[in-house]
């Protein structure tokens, strides 16, 4: 093996402004997911005002979490995972800059109009066509960017990880545009070209593989990188890499009427959603014990390493809410969990667990990287932040696993003259308790990110722009 500095760097400015980024949409996206939590406590929050309703503030915690938070997230580690394993900057560094502007703006554009009451109506689409077809010509920039950088790569293989990424970013493309199709009747007011039931089947086609390819095989992405390289092992390995990465993408694309039992869709369609979801369980796992089994030989650096803490537990949670999802997948569960809930706690242990938890180790990563320093200002900060988070995400999903099930019961329960034994009120004050715990939870979370927030600007503030150069500098590795 011989290495030799080559005279050309990484793209690692788009990477910089991508990994702050995530760090301040995570703060004002689940700061605000805070505050929707407290408005289900003390309903006065909604200041009687229309932009400040729950009603309207929940679509934007969720783009702010997901687009905003994780798609930086997204970027952030694809663009730095991308260059670093091909071993080759990327394809365009103008192209790779209106990415990032273009981001935000979309994301700008979801401040401004969902508060204004300006939305498809359709969930995690909500976005109006201006600002989707915006979304669309960003995302179809980043394709060129990656896969050109693919292209162009100084490496023979392409690292599993990428296929991952890559694999997200084509679907992400396929999905929003096709969900997508509308038709414009004013600046900000389109309807769907689909109707119905049909409309439904294309919205939880796209809601479920959001989930599947936004939410999942991108963080996969980002778990094949920084876990072998947090743990300085090997990926435990690449054959079941290979094999799971084909079987959870050509399972997940059935699994969306799990979200639509119980409807007008086909019987026949509700079932296969359900067969389907059922056997995702097994690649879900296969990238879960891939990702835990790489630390053989390594477990005694989780305790020292609250970095390698962050990416362990993101797994040990992706593991349970992919046991969880398919369990709610059968009708007879799905009965009980539907409109509670215990749904909203699946949702936040993925979204938490796994989704926020992984970006978080990834960026304490990659963050002391990008700016040229050997390591973050403060470790015992990162483990503060470590247990803030697995606290606020175990309050979270154990609140909401108490008030799905006492919902779903007592919303079920008949008198022996078929009556209901108790009204929607009374489950909403049985709600109440958990509610409360529920907010506290995501204070101890959203808290975590402030300590985040401190400890990566003194990091940055280290930073000498010289040795911030000298890191991003191509070190090639000899291919022999
Ligand atoms: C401090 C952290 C967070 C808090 C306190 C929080 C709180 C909430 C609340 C109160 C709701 C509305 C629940 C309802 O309608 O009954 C919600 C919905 C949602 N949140 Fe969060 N959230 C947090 C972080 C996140 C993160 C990081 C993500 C994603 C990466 C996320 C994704 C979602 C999604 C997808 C929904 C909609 C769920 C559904 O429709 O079933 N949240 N959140
Ligand atoms: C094998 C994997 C999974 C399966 C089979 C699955 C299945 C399900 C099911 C059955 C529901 C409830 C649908 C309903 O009653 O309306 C659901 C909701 C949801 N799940 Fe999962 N899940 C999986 C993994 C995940 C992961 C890892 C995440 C997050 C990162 C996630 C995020 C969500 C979201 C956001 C919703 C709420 C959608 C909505 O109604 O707005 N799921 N999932």
């Amino acid at each position: 093996m011989s290495t030799a500095i080559s005279p050309t760097a990484y793209n690692y400015k788009v990477v910089r402004q991508f990994a702050i980024m995530t760090v301040v949409w995570g703060i004002l996206g689940m700061g605000l997911g805070v505050f929707i939590a407290s408005q289900l406590v003390w309903p006065e929050l909604n200041f009687g005002l229309p932009w400040t309703t729950f009603g309207r503030l929940r679509p934007l915690h969720t783009n702010l979490v997901i687009f905003a938070f994780g798609g930086c997230a997204l970027f952030a580690t694809s663009y730095y995972v991308v260059q670093r394993t091909c071993q080759t900057r990327l394809i365009s560094d103008s192209l790779a800059a209106f990415t990032f502007w273009g981001w935000q703006a979309v994301i700008v554009g979801a401040v401004v109009t969902l508060p204004l009451g300006y939305t498809t109506t359709k969930e995690y689409a909500e976005l109006e066509w201006p600002i989707a077809i915006l979304l669309a010509i960003v995302w179809v920039t980043y394709a060129v960017v990656f896969f050109g950088t693919i292209v162009k790569r100084k490496t023979k293989h392409i690292y599993v990880g990428n296929w991952f990424y890559g694999a997200f970013i084509l679907v992400t493309a396929m999905l929003h545009i096709v969900n997508h199709a509308s038709l414009p009747v004013s600046l900000f007011k389109s309807y769907s070209a689909y109707a119905g039931a049909t409309d439904a089947m294309i919205q939880w086609w796209y809601g479920h593989n959001a989930v599947g390819f936004f939410l999942t095989t991108g963080f996969l992405g980002m778990m094949y990188y920084f876990v072998p390289k947090q743990a300085e092992r090997p990926i435990y390995s690449y054959r079941l890499s290979i094999v799971h990465f084909w079987a959870l993408i050509t399972l997940y694309i059935w699994a969306g009427p799990h979200h639509l039992h119980y409807t007008a869709l086909p019987d026949w369609a509700q079932s296969l959603g359900m067969a389907m979801s059922i056997i995702l369980l097994a690649p879900s796992w296969g990238g879960m014990i891939n990702g835990m089994m790489t630390l053989s030989g390594a477990w005694h650096k989780l305790r020292t390493d609250p970095i390698l803490r962050f990416l362990v537990v993101s797994l040990a949670f992706y593991g349970m809410s992919t046991f969880e999802g398919p369990m709610m997948a059968i009708k007879t569960v799905n009965s009980l969990s539907h409109y509670t809930d215990w749904t909203i706690g699946h949702v936040h242990a993925g979204a938490l667990g796994w989704v926020a938890m992984i970006s978080i180790g990834a960026l304490y990563h990659m963050i002391p990287k990008l700016f040229g320093r050997a390591q973050m200002h403060s470790v015992a900060l990162i483990n503060t932040h470590f247990w803030l988070a697995t606290i606020g995400t175990v309050l979270y999903i154990a609140s909401m696993w108490v008030n799905g099930i006492t919902q779903g019961l007592m919303w079920r329960a008949i008198n022996d003259d078929g009556t209901l034994t108790y009204s929607f009120v009374e489950a909403l004050q049985a709600s109440h308790p958990g509610y409360i715990v529920r907010a506290l939870g995501g204070a101890f979370f959203a808290a975590g990110m402030l300590f985040m927030a401190y400890n990566v600007w003194r990091t940055v503030r280290a930073s000498d722009p010289a040795e911030a150069e000298a890191a991003a500098k191509i070190a090639v590795v000899g291919a022999h």
